[in-house]
């Protein structure tokens, strides 16, 4: 199987509120970025296609595009720009301590599903609770699954899956959820709390202290 692989790097990052686009940011002395093109390059991709902010150019080695309003129309766009393929894998360009293994992981999965997404088990109760705060329910986490990148899919499947109105792309906060919506298989791949998305200024900090801990001295 052939695979492509997108890069979605397009966030304005408003909740880490740094004043630039996420994805630049420096995170561990480099662009918050290189180290999921890192993991994706020691994983074997060395065609990766990045969805960028307006304005912004991609790292040298890889093709840049610009991304979109929403997460999923950069996923369109980037794929449009993909080299040909049977299938394509999708990560969060924030999700930068995802270890290289995981790629091949979901990859592998697609053996019998049409998207194969890497997810953490849930460790916390979760409850569901209404608009005035009154809990409603409290759910089996034994099913529950925390979903990460990177989400991989036959790339047939996914371009049908993201053929949608804009108002469709726009509610979507996974490109899985697509394929589900247009009832396709989805497979769970489990991988570990460490793949957290950088999102916030403590998420920031818990990242620079786990990749620095990585560096050689
Ligand atoms: O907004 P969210 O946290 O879901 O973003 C996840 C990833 O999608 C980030 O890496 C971000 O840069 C990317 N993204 C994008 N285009 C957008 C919004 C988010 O490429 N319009």
């Amino acid at each position: 199987m052939t695979a492509a692989a997108v890069l979605v790097a397009a966030g304005s990052g408003q909740r880490l509120g740094a004043g630039q686009p996420k994805a630049f940011v420096r995170l561990a002395g480099r662009p918050l970025l290189e180290w999921s093109l890192d993991a994706l390059r020691t994983a074997g991709f060395d065609d990766i296609v990045v969805a960028l902010p307006p304005g912004f150019v991609a790292p040298s080695g890889c093709r840049g595009v610009t991304g979109g309003a929403t997460r999923s129309e950069s996923v369109r766009l980037a794929l449009a720009a993909c080299p040909a393929g049977d299938a394509v894998v999708v990560h969060d360009a924030a999700r930068a301590l995802v270890p290289p293994a995981l790629f091949e992981q979901t990859l592998a999965a697609l053996a019998d599903a049409d998207a194969a997404i890497a997810a953490a088990p849930m460790t916390d109760t979760v409850k569901e609770a209404d608009s005035s705060r009154l809990v409603a329910a409290t759910l089996d986490r034994s099913r529950l699954w925390l979903v990460q990148t990177p989400q991989a899919f036959r790339r047939d499947v996914l371009e049908r899956a993201l053929d949608v109105p804009a108002a469709v792309l726009a509610e979507a906060t996974d490109d899985a959820s697509l394929v589900e919506r247009a009832g396709g298989r989805v497979r769970v791949v489990e991988s570990s709390a460490e793949n957290f998305k950088v999102t916030t200024p403590y998420d920031f900090k818990v990242a620079e202290l786990l990749l620095r801990e990585r560096q050689p001295c």
